[in-house]
């Protein structure tokens, strides 16, 4: 079994403080499900309250890390170290009594993404990885899939959201990946779970366009550290400033790209 580090521990601590909370509430959709009013404040509060814990249990830890969380935004503190916090990633999901969504929490070096944790509190599974070390699912090394034949492979995308600047293009490459290549595509609803479960060989590939950092912070690391490819849509590094991106084992990564031309 491997040692966690210190940052890693911090990160598993503030997690499973802050699923209690999301699986009590998670508990109480299904009587909002059928009134009137629907859950639709309640998962706001939800929301708000795990993000919450996360700062305080993470603040307390390490009090001159900078944080970006969906919902507060930014603190600014130490330029190095930063907490990329999405409190919980799959919010329709959740919203709806499915369930299938997770905290997810990155940690920044000077830029890089060298920690990362996505806890899916309903089936207590905790995705772990640290620059290094390997990817971890509750503590089992995980690795991506080694399917190499892109009809073969489940791939997972999300979106295109209704606002969506380029929601045309995104529906096109929808079409194109589902009639160039007869793939099952699968849209789960939680872009951090997609990553994990591509870093765990569940699924052996995912795109999507227009995500923000928090969706993908903890994602990047975890994959990378299981043998991924993180890339945008043409294959290269950029995804971040050309806000397509593109994950799966080595195997594939070409013959996805192929379908963005
Ligand atoms: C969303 C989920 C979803 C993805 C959306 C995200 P949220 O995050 O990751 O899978 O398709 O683009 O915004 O809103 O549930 O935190
Ligand atoms: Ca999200
Ligand atoms: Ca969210």
């Amino acid at each position: 079994m491997k040692l966690n580090s210190a940052n890693i521990n911090v990160m598993i601590k503030a997690c499973r403080k802050a699923s209690k909370v999301l699986i009590r509430d998670f508990g109480e959709i299904e009587n909002l499900q059928v009134s009137l009013k629907g859950p639709g404040d309640f998962v706001t509060l939800s929301d708000k309250k795990v993000e919450k814990i996360l700062i305080e249990e993470l603040q307390k830890a390490r009090p001159t890390y900078s944080i970006l969380s969906e919902e507060i935004g930014k603190i600014d503190n130490d330029k190095s170290f930063k907490w990329i916090i999405d409190p919980i990633d799959g919010t329709a999901n959740f919203l709806h009594g499915i369930p299938h969504f997770a905290i997810s929490v990155g940690l920044e070096h000077n830029k890089e993404i060298i920690c990362g944790i996505i806890y899916d509190p309903i089936k207590d599974e905790m995705f772990v990885a640290e620059k290094g070390n390997g990817s971890y699912l509750n503590n089992q090394r995980i690795r991506v899939s080694s399917r190499s034949i892109l009809k073969d492979c489940i791939i997972f995308t999300g979106g295109p959201k209704h606002e969506a600047e380029n929601r045309e293009m995104a529906l096109k490459e929808y079409n194109d990946f589902s009639t160039k290549v007869l793939i099952p595509i699968r849209k789960m609803g939680s872009a951090s779970l997609d990553m994990a479960y591509v870093a765990a060989g569940r699924s052996d590939g995912f795109w999507q366009r227009n995500l923000n950092y928090w969706d993908i912070a903890a994602g990047i690391i975890i994959v990378k550290e299981a043998g991924g490819f993180v890339t945008d849509f043409q294959g290269e590094n950029d995804y971040l400033n050309n806000e397509t991106i593109l994950v799966s084992n080595p195997r594939i990564n070409n013959e996805m790209t192929q379908i963005f031309k």
